[in-house]
């Protein structure tokens, strides 16, 4: 065997995401490119602002000496002052570069933080429907998720919560907003949290690290606002990237930034750096980190998104579909009119409409639908699920 039988087990669990997207190839060969409507991927689909662009010339033109060498391994302490400086003004805390490090996008971040602070067998919650990928990223160093479901607007239900944190708990892992239903978590859901944390971890004697991966913070939509987590718990951790506020997910570009008012907060840097080097990541790239060091209160317009947002979810309730409206993110998590929401996928492929079984998020009964896609996309998806709505009966 060329791999080991949990991977293979991992690999045919996990896989539904690049299932649809293999579905999706052979439908386009099929049907051709423009009859195939694709709503499977998260792949942001507008373009990256202008300012990444001159920055990049600026840079790429650049003789600066040793600019393609080693840094010290938390990143260039010229870019982690500036995401502080951002932070400070953004939160009123005292960030300085010490409570930053660079990191290969959010996903390498996640994972550096994760095997900074579980120690085997330790448990860290999270809240279904979750991204997938957080399963194998804390399967990655020796921890053991603990799935809370949400409440039936996806909000996290702190009854849940307070019953799913035990004394092998080290995290709490949060998303928001949130992929894969568009939430976006209220200041009143994270005080509740902060108090939640602030119990359970005086109840053990160890602390519980709030890790908040905010890589769609800049997506929120009908000028809502999302809290800044640091707020409501000191062992806090927030993970980000420029993956979608920049468009730029191919540079693997991002940073974790740990709450000033943390007191351990120095030792949890040293360990972070440690592993972003042993992992293998050594440092973020070099060129990317100069490029985003001038950019950090640029931002695609999330107008765009919000636009795509109304059109596919005003189809979807047009035709009966049950659906939390989303506030963020670019991604809808309605409710499928059957309770097998494989059979529901299938049915949608009759129509070359592609989407995601809940199921591959911990939550069967649901579909997710990504709509960071062309306008057409989403126009030509909508006679698909508007025949798969008549079929099973929806208004
Ligand atoms: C919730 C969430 N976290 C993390 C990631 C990974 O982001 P990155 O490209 O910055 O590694 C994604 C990517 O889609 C995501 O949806």
């Amino acid at each position: 065997m060329a791999i080991s039988r949990k991977l293979r087990q991992q690999m045919a669990d996990g896989g539904w995401i690049r299932k649809m997207f293999e579905e999706g190839i052979a439908l386009k060969k099929k049907h051709g490119e423009r009859n195939v409507f694709d709503l499977s991927l998260g792949n942001p689909i507008v373009e990256p602002p202008e300012a990444f662009r001159r920055e990049l010339r600026r840079w790429v033109d650049s003789t600066a000496p040793g600019m393609h060498r080693y840094m010290p391994n938390a990143g260039y302490a010229e870019t982690r002052e500036a995401v502080a400086a951002h932070l400070s003004g953004a939160t009123g805390l005292p960030f300085t570069q010490n409570e930053i490090v660079m990191t290969c996008g959010a996903a390498g971040g996640i994972n550096v933080v994760l095997k900074t602070v579980i120690e085997a067998g330790d448990e860290v919650v999270i809240f279904s429907p979750y991204f997938v990928e957080y399963i194998y990223y804390i399967d990655n160093h020796g921890g053991v998720p603990r799935i809370v479901p949400t409440d039936s607007r996806f909000m996290p239900d702190l009854k849940l919560l307070e019953e799913g944190i035990t004394p092998r708990t080290c995290a709490v892992l949060v998303n928001s907003p949130n992929n894969p239903t568009g939430a976006v978590y209220g200041r009143d859901v994270f005080e509740g949290l902060g108090e939640v944390l602030a119990r359970k971890q005086s109840e053990y004697g160890r602390a519980i690290h709030l890790i908040s991966d905010d890589i769609y913070r800049r997506l929120v939509y009908d000028g809502g606002e999302c809290p800044q987590v640091y707020e409501y718990h000191p062992a806090t951790i927030v993970v980000t990237s420029h993956s979608k506020d920049l468009a730029v997910p191919g540079e693997r570009i991002g940073y974790i930034a740990v709450s000033p008012r943390y007191e351990a907060r120095e030792e949890l840097v040293q360990g972070l750096v440690f592993c972003n080097r042993v992992l293998g990541f050594v440092n973020a790239p070099a060129l990317m980190q100069n490029v985003v060091r001038a950019l950090q209160d640029v931002s695609v317009d999330a107008r765009e998104y919000e636009r795509k947002r109304d059109m596919m979810y005003s189809g979807l309730v047009e035709m009966g579909y049950s659906v939390v409206k989303p506030r963020g993110a670019f991604y809808i998590f309605p409710r499928s009119p059957i309770d097998d929401d494989v059979a529901f996928v299938k049915e949608l492929q009759k129509h070359n409409v592609l989407v995601v079984p809940g199921r591959g998020f911990g939550a069967p009964g649901h579909f997710r639908i990504s709509y960071c896609v062309d306008d057409w996309v989403i126009e030509g998806s909508l006679p698909g699920f508007r025949s798969a709505a008549r079929r099973f009966g929806l208004s």
